[in-house]
């Protein structure tokens, strides 16, 4: 999108919102009506027999970064205590399942990805007891909790990587271990890989006199998956987890758990002229991403899962971290995990619309596996936020897009208010990806400026933590944008997630068909559910021009519709929530969305 790049601050929802504080009972009236006729539906939708939809397929996922999203002990940085005491705040939203990013024991090299317990919280984030003490109130809540399950690699300071340093007995092949070739009479690793952060990935170790393989950074040692005891042991971490009732997995870096098994081979050039020799997208990764093998693992875990399953019947989830097309992430499914869709982060342009948009998303559709079921996203703690993808205007719509679709989607913390990303000088940039780019290119690669703490009020470090200094420096938009204050407005990016977050609830969003209606170059239109559910038309401007349509046609086959959602609520009264609307000629401004009961 166009707009993405321009930010149109005299429209922000902030500002708007200022100006139309008084609450209309009308609008609780009315949204509270919508609310009960979707529970409603949905009741008479499972008596119906239709109750084989898991709960990852109904639910919004919310991921949790833990640094950063609620500091109970004042040190500045997040823990799980801090999110215990925020549960609340999911039960407000209708999120009934939470992601939470590793809050394992670490010498946080890589943030917590890079793990040297994999059995225990870090001191940072509390005790196995608080691990445990989340899920009961989670599950009293009927909130499902997913743990992040790092198999690729550990942290050096890991028992089994400083037993393997030794060079004998049950872990000398638990890592890749090389001695390397000579060329010209010096050492050199045994092959041309390249880490996934940039540079080396080869690493000479004194003490064992060999180098080991680290796709990320060097204190992030690969594991050796042809070695049968490490994925025995892997299984054992994932028992230790469902035995403390975790309902499922985001399985990190998958795309790299096996190398090819002659390591003397090197990857050949990309030839893409942009790149650098040093970075990572110099080369193709014929060696070292998604090779076959990876398959059985992941099986092996689906049945470690199963197990606990048939204890007890319900439903478990493993969900995959890649970045490829579907020829390669539909593979996923046959493994017994349902990989991540990234096209909706990655592979659009600044000027990206309507047309733009649905090719995005039909590529997942048509290209879907018979009887499975998608996984869109909008971000992470890896990706630059929507704000700054797509521009502060676009984040509702964005959200109106994620949460109507078929899938299930992702929302990384912040989202919901349309969080925008900090600053980080080079000096103070903590990410290693950030840093290995230097001073000249940090900008694109750190992920420093996405982690900044969640906004919960007006006080003092938009009450994250009672320190002074957080990790990471709160967004010092944060008066204005964070939760307390868009509670209270009834057209804030919250509210219109929360609403959405409900009605995606309505059979109508579960049913598998998904009918384009009216797309352009700013507009993505298209109706959800059938007779039998209700339908409804979604509409929004993903484009930089207003845009006025006819949608009397089919799919809607309707002269008019309902106000459900309006991205701008209040804005205009015409559209305002339970308004009758005329679809013969309707306009919408960019970065406006509207849900109409057909
Ligand atoms: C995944 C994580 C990322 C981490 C990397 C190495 O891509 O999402 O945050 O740095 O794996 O564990
Ligand atoms: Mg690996």
């Amino acid at each position: 999108m166009k707009g993405a790049l321009k930010t149109r601050s005299e429209e922000r929802p902030q500002d708007v919102q200022n100006e139309k504080q008084n609450f209309s009972t009308v609008f609780l009236l009315v949204q509270l009506v919508v609310v009960l006729a979707a529970i409603g539906g949905y009741m008479l939708y499972a008596k119906r027999g239709h109750t084989d939809l898991q709960w990852w397929k109904t639910s919004v996922i919310y991921q949790i970064y833990p640094r950063s999203f609620k500091d109970s002990d004042g040190d500045g940085i997040g823990d799980l205590r801090g999110i215990i005491s925020k549960l609340d705040y999911f039960q407000y939203l209708n999120i009934k399942a939470i992601w939470l990013s590793p809050f394992y024991t670490s010498p946080m090299k890589d943030f917590g990805y890079d793990i040297s317990n994999h059995t225990d919280v870090d001191p940072i984030f509390g005790t196995l007891k608080d691990f445990d003490d989340l899920v009961k109130e989670s599950h009293s809540r009927d909130i499902k909790v997913i743990i992040d399950f790092v198999p690729n690699h550990m942290s050096d300071q890991h028992p089994w990587f400083q037993e393997s340093l030794k060079g004998t007995g049950k872990y000398r092949d638990y890592f890749l271990w090389s001695d390397g070739k000579s060329s010209f009479g010096m050492r050199k690793p045994p092959n041309n890989w390249l880490g996934v952060f940039s540079g080396e990935c080869w690493r000479w170790n004194e003490q064992r006199k060999q180098y080991y393989y680290h796709a990320f950074v060097k204190e992030q040692p690969d594991l050796n998956y042809r070695n049968p005891d490490v994925v025995k042991d892997m299984n054992d971490v994932l028992r230790f987890w469902m035995e403390r009732g975790v309902d499922g997995i985001r399985v990190d870096a998958i795309m790299k758990l096996f190398e090819s098994e002659n390591i003397f081979q090197d990857e050949p050039r990309s030839n893409r002229p942009d790149v650098p020799a040093f970075q990572y997208e110099y080369l193709t990764h014929i060696h070292t991403e998604n090779l076959p093998e990876i398959g059985d693992v992941v099986r092996g875990w689906k049945k470690v899962m199963d197990e606990y399953e048939a204890k007890d019947g319900q439903s478990r989830f493993i969900v995959v971290e890649l970045y490829d097309p579907p020829a390669i992430r539909n593979k996923y499914y046959d493994y017994g995990a349902m990989p991540f869709n990234f096209d909706l982060v990655e592979g659009l342009k600044a000027d990206c619309g309507g047309n733009c948009f649905m090719e995005a998303i039909s590529n997942e559709y048509d290209n879907l596996p018979a009887g499975e079921w998608p996984k869109f996203v909008l971000g992470n703690h890896d990706r630059k936020r929507v704000s700054k993808r797509f521009g502060v205007e676009s984040v509702n719509v964005m959200n109106m897009l994620l949460l109507t679709l078929k899938g299930t989607p992702t929302t990384y913390y912040g989202e919901e208010l349309g969080m925008e990303e900090i600053e980080v000088s080079f000096e103070e940039t903590q990410d290693p990806w950030g840093i290995n780019f230097g001073k000249e290119r940090y900008t694109e690669f750190s992920r420093d400026p996405c982690r900044s703490p969640l906004q919960w009020d007006a006080s003092s470090q938009s009450g994250f933590t009672s320190s002074s200094k957080p990790w990471l420096p709160v967004n010092p938009g944060y008066k204005t944008c964070n939760v307390q204050v868009q509670k209270k407005k009834k057209d804030s990016s919250l509210n219109i997630y929360k609403s959405l977050a409900t009605l995606r609830e309505a059979p109508a969003f579960q049913d598998p068909d998904v009918q384009f209606a009216v797309v352009n170059d700013n507009i993505l239109s298209y109706v959800r559910g059938t007779a039998n559910t209700g339908r409804y038309l979604v509409t929004m401007n993903l484009g930089h021009d207003s845009s006025t349509a006819d949608y009397t046609n089919e799919p809607a086959n309707a002269k008019s519709g309902r106000v459900v959602i309006n991205t701008e609520n209040f804005n205009e009264a015409k559209f305002n929530v339970g308004k009758s609307v005329s679809l013969s000629s309707l306009t919408l401004k960019p970065g406006q969305g509207l849900v109409l009961k057909l």
